[in-house]
């Protein structure tokens, strides 16, 4: 911690000129600011500084350790192995983390996941999660190394106590129009995956209409920003941009995510979702010294689901984390809302577009996601999607299902999802998911 005192009226004026602020400034601001010596307004005016000028790979280093240190951190040198995380930048349908950290612990690779809920139209997995009857994913830090130290992976969400520096910082971004900066997101993601003692991370850098970065040039940026944190904390970080611009797999949903996940487990699941699964576990096993080669670490996941110790290490998670697993053995037993509308294609030809973002924000106003921080969200209600960009489909033929509780909100959901659907007369190849890799 920095004893030294510096002036953040100066401080403000040396970032707001485009000056670089040295490292024991940066550690003196973010204690200050936890500990309420420096107040909003003057860290609202520091935000839109860097918002404006950015931050130096040096800065932003020094920016990442103060706020990982801003609270408690992990200490999982007790547990045997490399501890390995992955994290999503988020996105529409995004559930892989549901299959994958069971898929990746049953091939003996530590897994201290903490994840996050829903924000804006993505969706969450500690909200997923929690449409299992029963399932806790709150832990104080010993609950959590003694979940970890037991199972090897826990699907847990942000301790409060870890990094309250991203807290305090993000609720501030959110109300002065600072959060889509490049060195405010990576440093937000990254102190909180470093807070968990990681030894390395795979990071699931999504791009396109239903991602935070649009354009793949600002995925890269953010990626190799986020691969430049980790390397100045000797973490090894490697980045996968990929394909966000139709949702990921055919469930929108919060219980219907579970239910596909649990496909995916068993075997089966939509072909990009499994994709992106296997892409990331096969560095997964790598980065965790488990596998020596990506062809040697598929052969261990498909080993894993095929003989059916991934669908018990899911069971053994839920179990652990006061879930009722005879929701896992028959996910029928999961809410589902009783009505259904049937989305139709109104033309004949091939589907060009299935936007994520309209039929994120479509699953949010069914009351999958919350419009308010404190809105409870609906965990029986979602989009099951039939047509994807590259499907061939006649008038008539069905392009999403949407599973609903009440009817103002099936008009709410039908009028963002308006024109989501892009229907033409000419084939189309189904895109790519992977589209570029940084390390
Ligand atoms: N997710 C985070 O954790 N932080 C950000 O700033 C943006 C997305």
């Amino acid at each position: 911690m920095s004893t030294t005192h510096f002036s953040m009226v100066e401080l403000i004026g040396v970032k707001r000129d485009g000056g670089i602020l040295p490292d024991d400034a940066l550690t003196w601001i973010i204690t200050a600011y936890v500990d309420k010596t420096i107040p909003d307004y003057q860290m609202s005016a520091l935000l839109m500084a860097i918002f404006l000028n950015g931050m130096n790979p040096d800065e932003l280093a020094a920016w990442t350790r103060a706020m990982l240190h801003s609270g408690d951190v992990l200490d999982c040198s007790g547990i045997p192995g490399k501890k390995i995380d992955k994290h999503s930048t988020g996105g529409v349908g995004d559930k892989v983390t549901i299959p994958l950290a069971p898929i990746v612990a049953a091939c003996g690779v530590p897994i201290p996941m903490m994840s996050g809920r829903g924000l804006g139209h993505t969706g969450g997995t500690r909200d997923k999660l929690e449409s299992i009857r029963g399932m806790e994913t709150a832990f104080d830090p010993a609950t959590f190394m003694d979940l970890l130290r037991r199972n090897n992976v826990v699907l847990g969400g942000q301790s409060a106590t870890l990094v309250p520096a991203d807290r305090l910082i993000y609720a501030l971004r959110d109300a002065s129009a600072t959060v889509p900066s490049v060195p405010l997101i990576s440093s937000s993601i990254m102190s909180k995956k470093l807070a968990e003692d990681l030894d390395g991370l795979v990071l699931d850098v999504k791009v396109g209409s239903g991602a935070f970065m649009k354009t793949i040039e600002d995925a890269r940026l953010l990626a190799e920003t986020m691969v430049g944190i980790g390397a100045s904390h000797d973490t090894e970080v490697v980045a996968f941009l990929t394909n966000m611009d139709q949702p990921l797999g055919n469930e929108i949903g919060n219980a219907s995510e579970i239910r596909e996940s649990i496909d995916v487990l068993q075997g089966g699941g939509p072909p990009d979702l499994v994709e992106i699964t296997y892409l990331l576990g096969r560095e997964m096993l790598v980065l965790g010294g488990v596998a020596k080669t990506h062809e040697a670490a598929q052969d261990m996941l498909s080993d894993a689901v095929e003989s059916g110790r991934a669908f018990e290490m899911f069971r053994r998670i839920v179990a652990s984390q006061g879930g009722d697993v005879a929701v896992v053995d028959d996910p029928g037993l999961l809410p589902i809302a009783e009505n259904t509308h049937v989305v139709r294609a109104a033309a004949d030809g091939w589907v060009h577009r299935c936007d994520a973002l309209d039929i994120g924000v479509a699953s949010v106003r069914l009351g999958g996601g919350r419009e308010t921080k404190e809105a409870d969200i609906d965990p029986s209600v979602g989009i099951t999607v039939h047509a994807k960009v590259g499907a061939a489909v006649e008038t008539g033929d069905p392009l999403a299902t949407i599973t609903y509780a009440e009817p103002a909100k099936l008009d709410a959901a039908l009028a963002a999802m308006e024109s989501a659907w892009q229907i033409g007369p000419a084939a189309v190849a189904e895109p790519s998911i992977l589209l570029d890799e940084v390390r």
